[in-house]
């Protein structure tokens, strides 16, 4: 027998029921990204590998165990997208809009990584980033808070979903926290496990992530960054707070959150729930003001964040009954007909509907089937109405008009069919 061939481990099919979720969810999500000014960017899924090393940093989990790296025909060593804010700031610098230039970007897709498959973690996984280049006040950084709250809102997850911030300092003063984080570690070494050992001296900060009952212990009594962050760094932080007080923002200062990814100074953020067990980090971001420079552009203020629209959508349907109903089937008008040359002349009325109602979901039978086995289709379909064209009802200019919501059935005339649609599916 023939094996048949299986989807990629982690990496999804999105089905119709699926996609009609997705899409509203998306809508919702784009209509507050233009309400506040920004602007799509579509990027390609694969860049350079040099791109990423240089952009997320040598040493982190990404980088080192992550990626999806091939070599072309060519010889060029190409990933697939880990992540949106590398190949943003690549096309910035590529096309010069980023020079001198105040930019608010958005990117939907996409990306990829090599990670253990689980709930709310996948191979391939989508993102929408929102990245702002050049601006360099916390004002922008408080904005983004705010867009984030009224998306979450929107959805009905606002109260399920929880801010959680912090402040790296400049790269200067997170050097010296670095050590100073180093020996504390080197002092505490009997309790650290064999991955945080690894990680001693090559990246500290992440061991203060990790998920060791003994070692989150040990945590606790770590120095924190806030204590070692230079004064312009300090002055940021202090003003994003002010601001999300002054905006009845509710946030939680969370010592320990690091990012997984080197380029970020100063703010970060993530947003996270508790249903979604160790996945729970719907949304994170910060601030990158060095990258610009660092990948060979210009210094250039950045900050920005990404959604996992997988994670996303899990939360939404888990708390939002409207979204749980919603399924593709649904549709407006199912047009059916019976008998010799009525096919034609029902294609011919459905293209006639969707000229002047192009809003209305229409549907026509195709196959073969009785009346009764056509209504049947109609009801899988969800349809709301269904026209039937019969040979004796078209001979007299009628159809027939079934509204499948309560049953009824009337005669109407074909001059008729716009006018009752309009009014029915109001
Ligand atoms: P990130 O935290 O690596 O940040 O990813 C952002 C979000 O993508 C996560 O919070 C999570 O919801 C989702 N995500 C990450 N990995 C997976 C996975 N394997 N499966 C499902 N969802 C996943 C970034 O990627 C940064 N580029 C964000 C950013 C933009 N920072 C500044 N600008």
């Amino acid at each position: 027998m023939i094996k048949n061939i299986q989807s990629v481990r982690g990496m999804k099919d999105y089905l119709p029921i699926n996609t009609a979720i997705w899409q509203s969810i998306e809508n919702i999500l784009k209509k507050i990204l233009s309400n506040y000014g920004y602007k799509e960017i579509r990027l390609p899924i694969i860049e350079q590998m040099s791109l990423y090393k240089r952009a997320i940093g040598k040493v982190t989990d990404l980088v080192e165990k992550e990626m999806y790296t091939l070599i072309d025909r060519n010889g060029d060593v190409l990933t697939l997208r880990p992540e949106g804010t590398a190949g943003c700031i690549r096309a910035g610098i590529e096309h010069g809009f980023l020079y001198n230039q105040e930019q608010r970007l958005w990117y939907m897709g996409p990306m990829f990584r090599h990670e253990r498959p689980q709930k709310g973690r996948y191979r391939q996984f989508h993102q929408l980033g929102v990245e702002v280049f050049g601006i360099k006040g916390p004002d922008v950084d408080a904005e983004l808070i705010l867009l984030n709250t009224r998306w979450w809102k929107k959805l009905g997850i606002d109260k399920h979903i929880r801010l959680e911030i912090n402040c790296l300092g400049s790269f200067e003063s997170r050097e010296n926290y670095r050590n100073i984080l180093i020996r504390f570690l080197e002092q505490n070494k009997n309790l650290l496990d064999e991955n945080c050992k690894r990680s001693m001296y090559i990246n500290p900060m992440r061991i203060l992530d990790s998920k060791n009952p003994v070692v989150k212990n040990l945590i606790k009594n770590a120095p924190i960054i806030i204590d070692y962050i230079d004064n312009d760094s300090r002055i940021h932080f202090e003003g994003l707070c002010k601001l999300l007080d002054n905006l009845g923002v509710s946030y939680e200062i969370n010592h320990y959150l690091v990012r997984g990814l080197d380029y970020y100074n100063r703010t970060v953020i993530e947003w996270i729930t508790d249903y979604l067990g160790a996945q729970g980090t719907i949304c994170g971001g910060g601030r990158y003001d060095n990258l610009v420079k660092q990948l060979g552009g210009h210094s250039t203020p950045a900050v920005g964040f990404a959604i996992g629209i997988e994670r996303l959508v899990f939360l939404v349907q888990e708390l939002n009954p409207c979204f749980k109903q919603l399924s593709n089937y649904d549709i407006d008008v199912y047009i059916i007909s019976y008998g010799s040359n009525t096919k034609i002349i029902a294609m011919c009325l459905a293209e006639k509907l969707r000229d002047v109602m192009p809003e209305v979901k229409l549907v026509t039978n195709f196959g073969e089937g009785t009346i009764k086995k056509q209504i049947t289709r109609a009801i899988k379909w969800g349809a709301k109405l269904t026209i039937i064209l019969s040979e004796d009802a078209i001979k007299s200019n009628n159809v027939i008009l079934k509204d499948l919501r309560n049953g009824t059935q009337k005669n109407i005339l074909q001059s008729e069919i716009i006018n009752v649609l309009k009014t029915l599916l109001k």
